[in-house]
């Protein structure tokens, strides 16, 4: 093949091919107990970030068109339902390039973030005790179970999800979670991956103008990521981020106190059991991204106790991936649905079916008062793309989320 030849086929560039991959990770925003990263970490991290925006921008679109052209015209009957969907794609290779490549950067992305965290697991215990210790803004109790329903899994093949600890005092769990949140959504959520809970403060700032918080309660906090956001734009509130991950809610808030943001505690909790909060005595219930990690059972005690401790004129927002409704076509449900079937998110298929406004009644909220929107992640626009303007669809990590709630 000769030279022109060659640069022809490479020659791939045109204005409509401009860069529009994840930023560089040395730009993720870091503090004084995110790990340290090497050059080669730092450029496994990059790898990773790059293969996910691949897979949604440039792969995806190719299983699309393949179930447009190859499978749904092979069909005597219309699909009915996802599951239906979901099956005939699996004997596509197109479909089984695109699932097979997206399992491996999770599996890869989980082993990159381990390794970084492992290799200084108790210096980083030594970080976060010493910012920790005798804080009562850090509340754990020994005895609280983690249900079975999040001890069962290593959610999204995160070894050890969200609870378990190497030797006391460990929070490699929750510094792999920090540091490789960025390569999960391509960098998409922001600097310091926050920004669903900026999208959030957005929206109670442009739909509830006046709105003055004091008691502000996030559910399933994790490390704080979105609950920080909150606390920094209502500074007068006291923020309390509930979880039952020992090293996340640690590292939580020795990360809170290093960005400087004191109006934060994290308390360890089942949810499900709300007992230490008074009836009424809160403003503001938030979740985010928590409810796809729930067992249905647990959903309906965790909407009824929101629902007590709230005070009259209070809110609850929980924010989420869109439910499947009869006008998301059913390539869609069944692609939204991979993460159920090959990401280690046993609930997702079952949270993404259901009448949340039926839950959101039967737990005592009004159905005049339930609330409806969708919000978009804000980040610093000057590194990150804008989730609002970014067309790919990756069906289940894109930043923009539904808003779903209710007003007391
Ligand atoms: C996907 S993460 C939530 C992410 C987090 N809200 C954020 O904005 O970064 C789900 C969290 O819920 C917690 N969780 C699940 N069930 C819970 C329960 N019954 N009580 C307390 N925490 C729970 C898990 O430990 C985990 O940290």
């Amino acid at each position: 093949m000769g030279a022109s030849t060659d640069s022809k086929l490479l020659r791939n560039s045109s204005a409509d091919d401009r860069y529009d991959g994840p930023p560089d990770y040395r730009c993720v925003g870091r503090h004084a107990v995110f790990p340290d990263t090497s050059h080669d970490e730092i450029e496994r991290f990059n790898f990773l970030a790059q293969m996910n925006r691949h897979l949604s921008t440039k792969v995806m679109p190719a299983v699309k068109a393949a179930f447009e052209t190859r499978i749904e015209p092979k069909q005597s009957q219309p699909f009915r339902h996802r599951n239906d969907v979901r099956k005939a794609l699996l004997s596509d290779p197109c479909f089984q390039t695109w699932s097979a490549l997206r399992r491996m950067t999770m599996e890869q992305r989980q082993q990159a973030g381990r390794w970084v965290a492992l290799r200084q697991n108790h210096e980083l215990a030594g970080k976060v005790d010493a910012l920790t210790r005798n804080d009562p803004r850090l509340e754990l109790d020994p005895e609280v179970k983690v249900p079975r329903y999040v001890s069962a899994v290593d959610h999204h093949c995160m070894p050890g999800s969200y609870h378990h600890e190497d030797f006391p005092g460990d929070v490699s769990g929750a510094a792999n979670y920090d540091s490789g949140l960025f390569v999960t959504t391509g960098g998409m959520l922001g600097r310091y991956t926050d920004g669903g809970g900026r999208a959030v403060v957005n929206w109670v700032r442009r739909n509830l103008p006046g709105f003055a918080p004091r008691q502000i309660v996030d559910l399933g906090v994790t490390l704080g990521h979105n609950a920080l956001p909150i606390a920094e734009a209502f500074p007068k509130a006291t923020v309390t981020g509930i979880d039952v991950g020992t090293p996340m809610l640690r590292y939580g808030l020795a990360r809170a106190k290093a960005l400087r943001i004191d109006n934060i505690r994290f308390v360890q909790a089942d949810v499900s059991d709300l007992s230490m909060i008074k009836d009424g005595s809160v403003d503001w219930v938030q979740t985010t991204m928590f409810l796809h990690e729930l067992s249905y059972a647990s959903m309906e005690q965790i909407f009824r106790e929101t629902y007590r401790i709230l005070a009259p004129g209070g809110i609850v927002l929980h924010v989420e991936q869109p439910q499947y409704a009869d006008t998301m076509p059913l390539f869609e449900q069944a692609m939204r649905d991979w993460d159920a079937f090959y990401n280690n998110e046993p609930f997702w298929s079952t949270l993404h079916e259901l009448d949340l406004d039926d839950i959101l009644c039967r737990a005592g909220f009004a159905r005049n008062k339930l609330i409806h929107d969708g919000v978009t992640a804000v980040v610093d626009r000057d590194i990150f793309p804008d989730a609002a303007e970014d067309t790919s669809e990756d069906y289940g990590r894109k930043a923009a989320w539904h808003v779903i709630g209710a007003r007391k």
